[in-house]
């Protein structure tokens, strides 16, 4: 019964990996919708056939409940749920965080758990709020690894239990946690306690303490992002090498009327139209899902649809190399994600170690694209460059015979030597016309170059207006033009 998970394709830090528990299997990236017992607004069984592979449900409203707990042990939670795909089931733990207690033990929470047949069984975590004093939450990260070593002495190496992270906002702990989450052997790690920042759009903070945590587990362990269920930062968050989403948000954002799409949410009051392709949208006008009887239900299945749809087109863009594109694109939807992506492009040396070597393109899509692991992978590279005694940079100026080598200036990546000029990533790029920032990223390349090769003679050769600019730069460098 334990948790397998194999990684099939790679991108920046992004995966397409297989989850297996048991004999239940599901693609990821993936969704788990949350399914609460009580409110069921699309019913799992509909959710199958929308392609929905596994859902997460809250053990503890289950062991609270009057109408399910018996029901739920004695049938077990597939049945009551008609679901057959994955159920994962939360522990408690977020009522926790928002009660600020819980009456139910670890050990008591993931028997019932396993008593009532989840597949994914969660042990009861701490989520500490982000703006909580160290001291606090370093305390509560020892109950939680004390908690996640208990269930595995009780219930074994091979219980399918998820290790959450935790760890607040201070990197060193985030990273001890992952570390300590996978020497203690756990395959399925959400990070958790990252719902405020979330709710208050703190991306930034998002990748800085996801970063870290990713930093400290294992490569090999299946990542879930705790309560993340917007689907306009899944780019984000699977370029950091995030797994498994949650979404509540699908019909908490139904019953106040909020339409949700990739870029953001707007209000079904104020839409005249309604850009989307799913079944509900092609279906009826706004004027007509606003007024209908059933409209809480019709938008939670077109927010859920939109959610699951933006998942397979982050599937697709990782088999096809393109993540950084999607990532770009979402994160221009509001400034407080362009915040984290500026933030993820800082941590885009660590991201160069997980990220393939080749991909489909290199759109350059503004200066942000000069911080890409393609232009540092290239980057890192030059010192091992070896000029001739005399080369030639070709700047879009004329091209003399006389030289032994000739490279060519490809902005944003540097001087590319001719014989390596059609090679990944230089060979895929594709950059509008020149402009300061991929210049400015490029001669910190010809720079690298120079200073590996100081007894070699170079020479640009540059359009005009390139020239003064060069010489500026280099000022002990022959120019000509
Ligand atoms: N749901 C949202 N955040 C958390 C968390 O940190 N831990 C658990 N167990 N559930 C969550
Ligand atoms: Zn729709």
């Amino acid at each position: 019964m334990s948790i397998q998970f194999e990684v099939m394709h790679k991108d920046i830090a992004g995966r397409v990996g297989r989850l297996t528990v048991g004999n239940k299997r599901i693609r990821t990236p993936a969704l788990l919708p949350v399914v609460n017992p009580h409110i069921q607004i699309i019913p799992p069984a509909e959710m199958a056939a929308m392609g929905i592979e596994g859902l997460i449900t809250n053990a503890y409203i289950f062991s609270k409940s009057a109408d399910f707990r018996e029901e739920a042990l004695s049938r077990g939670l597939h049945s009551v749920l008609g679901f057959d795909g994955l159920i994962m089931t939360d522990s408690g733990s977020f009522q926790l965080s928002v009660y600020g207690s819980v009456d139910i033990t670890n050990e008591a929470t993931i028997s019932f758990q396993r008593d009532i047949g989840s597949d994914i069984w969660v042990p009861l975590d701490i989520p500490t709020h982000p703006d909580t004093p160290r001291e606090t939450v370093e305390a509560d990260l020892t109950v939680t690894m004390n908690r996640l070593r208990e269930a595995k002495e009780l219930f074994g190496d091979d219980a399918p239990l998820a290790g959450p992270v935790q760890g607040g906002l201070h990197p060193d702990l985030r990273k001890k946690a992952g570390r300590g989450v996978s020497e203690l052997g756990f395959a399925f790690c959400p990070i958790g306690a990252v719902v405020p920042l979330l709710e208050s759009y703190r991306y930034k903070e998002l990748v800085s303490s996801v970063m870290p945590a990713k930093e400290g587990l294992s490569s090999a362990a299946c990542v879930h992002l705790f309560g993340a269920g917007h689907p306009s930062m899944f780019a984000l968050a699977v370029a950091m090498g995030c797994d498994i989403f949650d979404s509540a948000a699908y019909a908490l954002y139904a019953r106040e009327g909020r339409y949700i799409t990739p870029s953001g949410t707007l209000k079904i009051a104020e839409m005249s139209e309604l850009p989307c392709a799913c079944s509900v949208c092609r279906s009826h006008t706004a004027e007509e899902l606003r007024s209908a009887p059933d409209k809480e239900r019709l938008l939670a299945y077109h927010n859920l649809a939109v959610t699951q749809a933006e998942i397979s087109r982050i599937r697709l863009s990782i088999q096809e190399g393109t993540l950084w594109d999607l990532v770009d694109e979402r994160c221009r939807a509001h400034p407080r994600l362009l915040d984290g992506y500026r933030e993820l492009l800082k941590n885009a040396s660590v991201l160069e170690q997980s990220d393939r070597a080749t991909k489909r393109r290199f759109f350059y899509r503004g200066d942000e694209s000069c911080r890409r692991t393609e232009v540092i992978k290239f980057q890192q590279m030059i010192p091992r460059i070896q000029l001739s005694a005399r080369s030639l940079i070709l700047c879009g100026g004329p091209r003399p015979q006389e030289f032994e080598e000739v490279l060519e200036l490809r902005p944003p990546f540097g001087a590319v030597p001719t014989e390596l000029s059609e090679t990944a990533p230089m060979g895929q790029s594709e950059v509008p016309e020149w402009d300061d920032a991929m210049l400015t990223t490029a001669f910190a390349g010809v720079e690298a170059l120079l200073s590996s090769n100081p007894d070699c003679e170079v020479t640009f050769s540059a359009t005009p207006e390139l020239a003064d600019l060069i010489r500026r730069r280099f000022p002990d460098a022959t120019v000509i033009s």
